[in-house]
């Protein structure tokens, strides 16, 4: 720890600890502090493994040499959130001779700590699993919650299980080395907390824009435990995403949306990424909620120059046909008895899950009307 480290708890049944600062991932004797047995499994993709993988092994090594720790390496994006990977990693733990007692560290973005734990929630029914997110995205928003999953070709996410994280190390000199365009993606997930619960947190983004963008170390703490903390009091209250937890996904039924159709799969760079396509489904949530009257244009025009001077998209790429867009929509996880369920927005600082939006109303926006 040190002086700009920040610590946010995670209560409810499974409680956890997430500490966020620069100098975490070696921190040897927190990180084997959770590991309860002898294996370990290090997941990583092949970006960040180069990077980051010898740091946490040497911690890991120093503090507990007895301990026996398997790495497994994905190619590095979206693509490889498979279930073929996921079998792959199955057959590491195998392989490593992991016993119940084994724990799974995640090292990487939100494809990493999905995947891997989604291996931790299904190797012997569920072992321990550290998420050591390095990218902003996922030290706001993916490695805390215990959502874990893969993709399938119908769509995202659609193959998971709910199993929390033992423990949660953002380490933030990793974000020195993240691309900026990832740093931006994982600004718009923070936004989405200032704009679904949090005005004074919205205005904050809006003042400290250029120290974030910079990736100054406390700064970046600052948003990243505000962010944690805001996700951690929806999680404790509804960890299985019975109620409120949905209104985290502003903007995330659109996104999905865009992800699916643009094609996860491949790798275009003028794709959108994850938090892209979720700025541009904020702004489409949000025009949405204006046409059917719940939010003010004022509302929705600050949210778009904010998502804007972060440098984030705030329209449907060209050549995404909208009824192609809506019939992603319709395969959402949010959705009950064939109906369309999506969050819409009442302005800076409120959300809420409307359970049976009318699909024209959804079809006119996607449209550009
Ligand atoms: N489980 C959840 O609750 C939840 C929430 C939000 C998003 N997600 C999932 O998270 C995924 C997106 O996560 P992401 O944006 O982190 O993507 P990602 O894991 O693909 O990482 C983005 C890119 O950055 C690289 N990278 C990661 N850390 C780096 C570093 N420190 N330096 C240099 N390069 C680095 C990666 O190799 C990758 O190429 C999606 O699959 C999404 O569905 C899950």
């Amino acid at each position: 720890m040190n002086e700009v480290s920040r610590i946010v708890e995670v209560g409810g049944e499974s409680p956890y600890r997430i500490v966020i600062g620069p100098g975490a991932l070696a921190d040897g004797a927190s990180l084997a502090g959770h590991v309860r047995g002898r294996h370990v499994l290090l997941v990583s993709d092949s970006t960040v493994a180069p990077l980051y993988v010898a740091t946490v092994r040497e911690a890991l090594h120093e503090a507990r040499p007895d301990l026996l720790v398997g790495t497994f390496v994905l190619p590095a994006g979206e693509a490889s959130k498979t279930l073929a990977n996921f079998g792959a990693a199955i057959e590491a733990l195998a392989t490593l001779g992991a016993t119940r007692d084994a724990c799974i560290f995640a090292l990487g973005g939100g494809v990493v700590g999905d995947l891997a734990g989604f291996a931790a929630a299904c190797w012997m029914r569920g072992v321990d699993c550290v998420q050591l997110p390095t990218t902003l995205l996922s030290m706001v928003d993916s490695s805390v919650g215990g959502k874990t999953a893969v993709d399938i070709a119908q769509g995202k996410n659609l193959v998971g299980a709910f199993h929390p994280p033992r423990a949660v190390f953002a380490d933030t000199s990793t974000l020195r080395t993240l691309p900026p365009r990832e740093l931006r993606a994982g600004l718009a997930e923070v936004i989405k907390y200032g704009a679904i619960r949090d005005p004074l947190f919205l205005e904050w983004l809006e003042a400290e824009r250029q120290g974030l963008l910079a990736g100054d170390d406390a700064t970046l703490a600052m948003a990243i435990a505000r962010s944690c903390e805001h996700k951690a009091e929806i999680v404790e209250r509804d960890p299985l995403e019975r109620g409120e937890r949905a209104l985290l996904n502003l903007g995330h039924t659109f996104g999905h949306a865009i992800e699916t159709e643009q094609g996860y799969g491949s790798p275009h760079n003028d794709n959108l990424n994850h938090g892209e396509a979720v700025a541009v489904g904020m702004v489409l949530a949000a025009r949405l909620s204006a046409t059917l009257g719940l939010a003010e244009n004022a509302d929705t025009d600050r949210l778009i120059a904010l998502l804007r001077s972060y440098g984030l998209p705030t329209s449907i790429p060209a050549g995404l046909a909208p009824e192609a867009l809506l019939a992603r929509m319709r395969l959402d996880k949010k959705n009950l008895a064939g109906r369309l369920r999506l969050v819409l927005w009442r302005g800076i600082g409120r959300a809420e899950v409307a359970p049976d939006v009318d699909e024209n109303r959804v079809l006119a926006v996607l449209s550009g009307y």
